[in-house]
């Protein structure tokens, strides 16, 4: 019998040997050079520990509330587009995962799976993410689906006013099959449109793609409910920094006036602990959950994230941290502050 993975990375080569080279591709590749995809990564390599021994860790604590909603582990289900071309069950599969882990799922809005489909398929806290679109209208109708479907909060993707250059579906002549009407509808807008927004619903608007300090203020000037650091998985801007290298000036610029989420080459449970170190409230996943989707549905999903579990949970009592709150800036190191 073929060997249970034991961590992402094997998760990730046997993806490789399941999935069409395309969709591989487009699952992994980033924009141009694949310099910040690479950074991503690597970055977390040159953050080292600095733990406390001789602390009773016999109990830890992995849970955290995101918004009102109690999850148990900080780790978080990122949007990612059409999750059929890693499994036929698709988002469904990632919601039944998500709600079995007791975690959240952010549904893309490009997703194969209807919202309705995702919302009926399990109890899983669901959030929505949507993009700025031209037409208000249809932000509008959607949000409100999204609301009347039990989603918690709307995610507003900000970095993609148009679609980074990613070579390798230029070469493999990318085929996607097609999923909505709205992919023409994305547009550069300005921060009014959060204000705009806040007027059409309830729920909790959270901003993803911020990577700067000026970003960060505008806004939580205009009224947003949390900001996640992200760069899209460097699949927009290349040479942009490595999003854990810009998670504390935005932390610092924000102070504790929303939460703060992060997202970028989470790998391992050290990387969480790291990013958490360095104020996120949690992480999301993004390609790891594509890779756990595509070996095993659900299940492959439920293993990536139960590893990051574990391995967050031990690397915890290995630096004398009883709870996510514990975990503090002084747990670890840049390279910069060792030399
Ligand atoms: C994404 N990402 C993304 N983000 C978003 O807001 N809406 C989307 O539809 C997608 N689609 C998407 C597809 C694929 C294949 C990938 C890899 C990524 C970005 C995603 O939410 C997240 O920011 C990154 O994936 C995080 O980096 P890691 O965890 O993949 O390294």
């Amino acid at each position: 019998m073929e060997q249970e993975p034991v961590n992402v990375s094997e998760f990730q080569k046997l993806a490789k040997q399941i999935l069409p080279k395309m969709y591989y591709d487009f699952i992994t590749g980033g924009a141009d050079d694949e310099y910040t995809l690479r950074e991503n990564i690597e970055a977390f390599r040159r953050i080292t520990f600095r733990p406390r021994v001789l602390v009773d860790v016999s109990r830890i604590n992995l849970s955290t509330t995101i918004l009102g909603h109690k999850i148990s582990v900080p780790i978080m289900l990122a949007p990612t587009a059409r999750h059929k071309i890693a499994h036929p069950e698709g988002e469904v599969a990632t919601a039944r995962a998500a709600a079995a882990c007791n975690t959240i799922m952010v549904l893309s809005f490009t997703s194969n799976c209807t919202l309705e489909e995702v919302a009926s398929s399990c109890d899983a806290v669901r959030f929505f993410q949507l993009y700025v679109l031209k037409r208000r209208d249809v932000s509008a109708h959607l949000v409100q689906r999204a609301e009347s479907n039990g989603y918690k909060a709307i995610v507003l993707t900000a970095d993609r006013p148009r679609l980074g250059q990613r070579e390798a579906d230029i070469k493999n002549r990318l085929l996607l099959p097609k999923v909505k009407i709205y992919e023409g509808l994305i547009s550069t807008k300005s921060h009014s449109d959060i204000g705009w927004l806040k007027s059409v619903t309830n729920l909790p608007i959270l901003i993803k793609g911020v990577i700067t300090a000026e970003d960060a203020i505008k806004a939580v000037e205009v009224g947003v409910d949390g900001i996640i650091v992200s760069n899209h998985g460097a699949r927009q801007l290349d040479y942009v920094p490595a999003t854990i290298f810009a998670l504390e000036e935005v932390v610092k610029s924000v102070g504790n006036k929303v939460p703060v989420l992060f997202d970028g080459g989470i790998r391992r449970g050290t990387d969480v602990f790291k990013a958490i170190a360095l104020g996120a409230q949690a992480v999301l996943v993004g390609r790891p959950v594509l890779y756990g989707l595509a070996v095993k549905g659900e299940h492959g999903i439920r293993r990536v994230i139960e590893m990051l579990r574990d391995e967050l949970e031990l690397t915890m009592a290995l630096s004398g941290c009883c709870s996510t709150k514990e975990i503090t800036r002084s747990h670890i190191q840049t390279q910069h502050e060792r030399l």
